[in-house]
């Protein structure tokens, strides 16, 4: 039996990118036979972003409603806000003290948020421990997560192991990232990895005019007239609809653009129907859950209690070796 064990910040709603990348590899993953799982939601870690007490409640709201939506069972998964075991940031401060401020420097996603966030503090230049501790804290096997994560897992692994050989055992157990060849990196409306902070994402809990809004408006195409033939790939409304659409209707979508007389415009409206087609049931439930979060706040806390039990019993093997 494996534990698999992945978390969505609370940044917002969740976008394509985190649906595909890893929400939905790591329902598959928990749903999957003899495998038990820890599915949260990251919300300490969205606190580096957030400090509007009321958005930050909404979108961890929000995020647990996506993991719902499409499909999490919570009678096989622990299901959980990170907030709710505060013996993750006890336990990331140990992990803090074993790992070297040189390494910590060297993560990608700290200096790529620190060059584009107005809020750089001292959070998001130790978020690695935090994560660290989130999937050390129980004892997880394999991590699904997009490619940005990696260097995360390797620091998770990296100071799993530095304890390991402090304490002449293995206390802590190596985690494997599991990332899925075809939804690692999904783009975004501009081409670029799809990301909360580019804006360059696509939210399908939208409505459907304002989602054909964004479509519209942010998914970029160059000024090809509507008669000439057109190169799909690499467009980004041809790549958003490669995520969505069957094997049959891209190559349909394909064959027009490269035969001509078929406009971007016409591509934008073949993806707004594919999204509203794919993801109609997990919009109806995510709503569902939306307007019911005594509901989301249930199984939350029962999911809380849960996780609390096996993060105590890890500490407590660490605390005793630290010397507490
Ligand atoms: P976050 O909230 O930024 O993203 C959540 C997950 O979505 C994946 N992802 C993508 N995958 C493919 N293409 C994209 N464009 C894309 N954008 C985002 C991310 O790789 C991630 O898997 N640090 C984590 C949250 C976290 C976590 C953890 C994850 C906290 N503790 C422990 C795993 C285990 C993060 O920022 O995710």
């Amino acid at each position: 039996m494996a534990r698999i064990l992945t978390g969505i910040q609370s940044t917002g709603t969740p976008h394509l990118g985190n649906i595909l990348g890893a929400i939905k590899p790591a329902i598959e993953m928990s749903n999957n036979g003899d495998n038990e799982s820890f599915l949260f939601i990251a919300d300490m870690h969205s606190l580096t972003q957030i400090k509007d007490g009321s958005v930050m409640r909404e979108n961890t709201y929000s995020v647990a409603a996506t993991w719902l939506a499409f499909g999490l069972d919570t009678a096989k998964t622990v299901f959980y806000r990170q907030s709710d075991v505060p013996e993750c940031a006890e336990l990331a401060w140990y992990l803090s003290c074993y790992y070297p401020y040189s390494r910590l420097a060297l993560a990608h996603s700290f200096k790529d948020k620190s060059d584009r966030l107005e809020d750089v503090n001292g959070g998001l230049f130790t978020y690695p421990m935090l994560m660290a501790a989130d999937i050390l804290l129980y004892d997880a096997n394999f991590v699904p997560v997009g490619k940005d994560q990696l260097q995360h897992l390797e620091m998770t692994r990296d100071v799993a192991s530095r304890i390991n050989h402090q304490c002449g055992e293995e206390l802590l157990v190596l985690p494997e990232a599991i990332v899925q060849a075809d939804t690692q990196l999904i783009l975004g409306t501009d081409g670029e990895k799809m990301s909360k902070s580019r804006n360059n994402f696509i939210n399908i809990f939208e409505t459907d005019k304002a989602l054909k809004n964004t479509i519209n408006k942010k998914v970029v195409t160059d000024a090809t007239p509507l008669e000439a033939p057109k190169e799909p790939e690499g467009a980004a409304v041809f790549e958003l609809f490669k995520y969505v659409a069957t094997a049959k209707q891209v190559e349909e979508l394909a064959a027009k653009l490269r035969t001509g007389g078929y406009g971007w415009g016409h591509a934008k409206k073949d993806l707004l129907e594919a999204l509203i087609e794919v993801f109609g049931p997990a919009r109806e439930k995510y709503n569902y859950f939306m307007e019911n979060k005594n509901e989301l706040d249930k199984v939350l806390d029962e999911g809380a209690e849960k996780a609390r039990k096996v993060a105590k019993a890890t500490l407590k093997r660490l605390r005793s070796q630290i010397g507490y």
